[in-house]
């Protein structure tokens, strides 16, 4: 039997994207799966409804949960929407298990298959399906434009006949990608650009990138390619360093974070204090809590002079391409669990399955959301 592959439009405040972008919609529909889409899902990222050719459509959210085998999700599902899938559907998308208690137990109770984007592994093979990468680079190139529009002075050098203007300096704390992303976006722009990780395998990627890579003399190698907490004498040396660093910078573009935690707070009010007036610092860690003590989510701060902007769901506002992009790591997830017929047969041996795999079978498969949830 074809599945049926349904799409909401999302209904998280402030979320713009769409989990399937006509493209991939129709590509699945002609996989022999059934893609039933909530009537203006696409809308508010720029895909109209006309744009899905190959698809089904239902005039509300209760008709899609209803009748999904397979829900395709950007934004966690509300404990109400989880209520109302049917037993033993599955749902693929971001989850944030750690701040959802409330959903994870619902998506458990209700017997719901749930896999977690953010859980996809980070391996080879899975490159195409990671969805953090894919976001977090929007977030990375985002947080440069925002840098550039809040600043009241030029990126670029100029040699103009009213003048030479020196180019700004624009710091980059954390070379994830979205570090990266935000190195490259400000090179670009023509700003002379530091950059600054706990990883030293980050250096040469800063140097490819043609920044300068800012030495504390301070490494913390984590498993798994992450970074591991630093201890105390080692967070006094990276932020005597750091801080002097910061003081000099036009723009500070934070990206640090730490998996599973709150993010370090790197810059402190007094390195805040230390910077120039008119100085711009864009914290895109603003939503796990902040890498400057001053940040507020969702809003932007003026401390002495200088403007500290916590954005919240960036890809949000590049919705196009980051439901193109996001769509493409839904479909290579998805697609090999898609049988010819379109039935689907999930490869529970396969270890991106295994272990994106939130809640299956009244089940919480994921051990430290587990834990947290059922406690022991
Ligand atoms: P993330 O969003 O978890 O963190 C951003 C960056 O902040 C990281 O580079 C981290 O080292 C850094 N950071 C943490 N604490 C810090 C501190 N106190 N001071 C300065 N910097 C700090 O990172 P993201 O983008 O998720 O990447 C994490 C790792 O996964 C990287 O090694 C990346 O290369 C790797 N990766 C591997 C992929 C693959 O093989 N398929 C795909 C994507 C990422």
């Amino acid at each position: 039997m074809p599945v049926t592959i349904g799409v909401l439009r999302e209904g998280t405040p402030g979320e713009t994207r769409v989990s399937l972008v006509p493209e991939i919609a129709d590509k699945l529909a002609a996989a022999a799966a059934r893609v039933l889409v909530e009537r203006g899902a696409g809308v508010s990222a720029q895909f109209p409804d006309s744009g899905y050719k190959k698809v089904d459509w239902a005039d509300s959210a209760q008709a899609v949960l209803a009748a999904a085998d397979v829900l395709l999700t950007v934004q966690p599902l509300t404990v109400q929407q989880i209520q109302a899938l049917r037993p033993g559907a599955v749902v693929i998308g971001f989850m944030q298990p750690h701040a959802h208690v409330a959903e994870v137990q619902a998506l458990r109770d209700r017997q719901i298959t749930g896999f977690a984007m953010e859980l996809v592994p980070r391996i080879s093979r899975a490159q195409s399906m990671d969805a953090l990468s894919s976001q977090a680079a929007i977030a990375g190139y985002k947080s440069v434009l925002i840098a550039a529009n809040t600043l009241d002075r030029f990126l670029p050098m100029l040699t103009t006949a009213a003048g030479t203007i020196r180019p700004a300096q624009v710091l980059i704390v954390g070379v994830g990608v979205a570090g990266l992303q935000a190195i490259a976006t400000a090179k670009r722009l023509g700003a002379v650009v530091e950059a600054y990780d706990v990883r030293s395998a980050t250096r040469e990627q800063v140097r490819s990138l043609g920044a300068k890579f800012v030495d504390t003399g301070v490494s913390a190698e984590g498993s798994g390619g992450y970074a591991r907490e630093l201890t105390d004498e080692e967070k006094r040396k990276q932020q005597e360093v750091l801080d002097s660093r910061i003081a000099l910078a036009d723009a500070v573009i934070t990206t640090a974070a730490v998996p599973g935690r709150r993010a370090p707070v790197i810059v402190t009010r007094a390195a805040v204090e230390r910077m120039k007036a008119g100085a711009v610092i864009v914290d895109i860690a603003a939503e796990s809590g902040g890498n400057c003590e001053l940040t507020q989510a969702g809003q932007t701060v003026l401390h002495q002079g200088v403007k500290i902007v916590g954005p919240v769901n960036l890809p949000a506002q590049l919705a196009f391409h980051a439901s193109e992009m996001y769509s493409r790591n839904l479909y290579n997830f998805l697609k090999p669990a898609l049988g010819k017929d379109g039935a689907l047969a999930i490869d529970w041996q396969d270890e991106v399955f295994a272990q994106s795999c939130l809640t299956h079978a009244g089940a919480i498969k994921h051990e430290p959301t587990r834990k947290l949830v059922e406690g022991t």
